[in-house]
């Protein structure tokens, strides 16, 4: 999707992918400073490494405690001390951490779902990474109640834990609800393999009692959660337009341009589903 867009903005750059070992992650991200790249994307295992290998931090990576996107750029005005600062009569680049993808869940839930979320009852499947990032941005928009079920209800706790500290008036617990929802959120990695079976136990929960269900997971295009949930009448969505969003955000801090969302999401289809 990066490059379609920088085709279509008439820009000299591409995007490519390297798979970089957790260990070598400083070394790659000082590498790619040293070459002049515009920036990085990041992805699993390296959104929370990163955290600690940035020269400053964005109030996005701040605020949702993980990097996914750095920017690099010539320091202006007076270097902060922890800048390598004036190298061979030039201000050498530095790095600066964000966060594309809190941003981006929201936005697809409300373009893609029609979702209201002010007020909302949201169940949440999954208390990793990417269900951390959910939880703490779905509570920041004044949701009524939230139910974070995970396989390892610790890490519920924990979250629920972080979301009573800073967004006291939102209601959290970590069983499945009793009443109806708004929403049921797939964050979990179940559903991704082939066979996979649907992350959400209907003993505990049906889906006659949700209006929309929304799978973070975009291959396969139809997860067992929601082929179960559109039959069930639900409205639904995968992942995919919040890979779209995390993506037009990345492109708009590199290139400082409107990123062009319909080139983007055409090429995500392409190579996604080749359509
Ligand atoms: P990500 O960064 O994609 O969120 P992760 O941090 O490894 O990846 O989190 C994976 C999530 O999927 C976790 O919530 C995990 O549950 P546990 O915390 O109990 O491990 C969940 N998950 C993975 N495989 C699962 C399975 N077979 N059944 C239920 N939940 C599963």
């Amino acid at each position: 999707m990066h490059n379609a867009a920088f085709a279509a903005l008439g820009l000299n750059w591409r995007y490519l992918a390297f798979e970089v070992d957790p260990k070598n992650l400083r070394a790659a991200i000082a590498g790619a400073q040293a070459m002049n790249f515009a920036g990085l994307n990041l992805t699993v295992p390296h959104k929370l490494l990163a955290v600690d290998m940035v020269d400053a931090l964005d109030d996005s990576a701040k605020k949702w405690g993980a990097v996914n996107t750095i920017k690099f750029a010539r320091s202006t005005g007076v270097s902060p001390a922890n800048l390598s600062g004036i190298e061979g009569g030039t201000l050498a680049l530095h790095s600066t951490g964000f966060n594309t993808d809190a941003d981006a869940i929201t936005q697809s839930l409300r373009e893609d779902l029609k979702v209201e979320l002010r007020g909302a009852k949201i169940l949440l499947l999954g208390a990793g990474g990417a269900g951390r990032t959910a939880a703490l941005k779905i509570a920041s928009e004044n949701v009524a109640e939230l139910f974070l079920v995970n396989r390892t209800q610790s890490k519920a706790e924990e979250i629920a834990g972080e979301i009573k500290r800073q967004f006291p008036s939102v209601k959290v617990s970590t069983v499945y609800p009793k009443d109806n929802v708004d929403l049921i959120l797939n964050a979990t990695s179940l559903g991704l393999k082939h066979g996979d079976a649907s992350p959400l136990d209907e003993n505990e929960f049906s889906l006659k009692q949700t209006r929309a269900v929304y799978d973070m997971i975009y291959r396969p295009e139809e997860t067992a959660l929601l082929k179960a949930a559109k039959a069930a009448g639900c409205k639904t969505a995968n992942g995919l337009g919040m890979l779209l969003h995390q993506g037009a955000k990345a492109f708009e801090i590199w290139t400082g341009q409107t990123a062009p969302l319909d080139v983007m999401r055409r090429a995500l289809e392409g190579n996604v589903y080749g359509q």
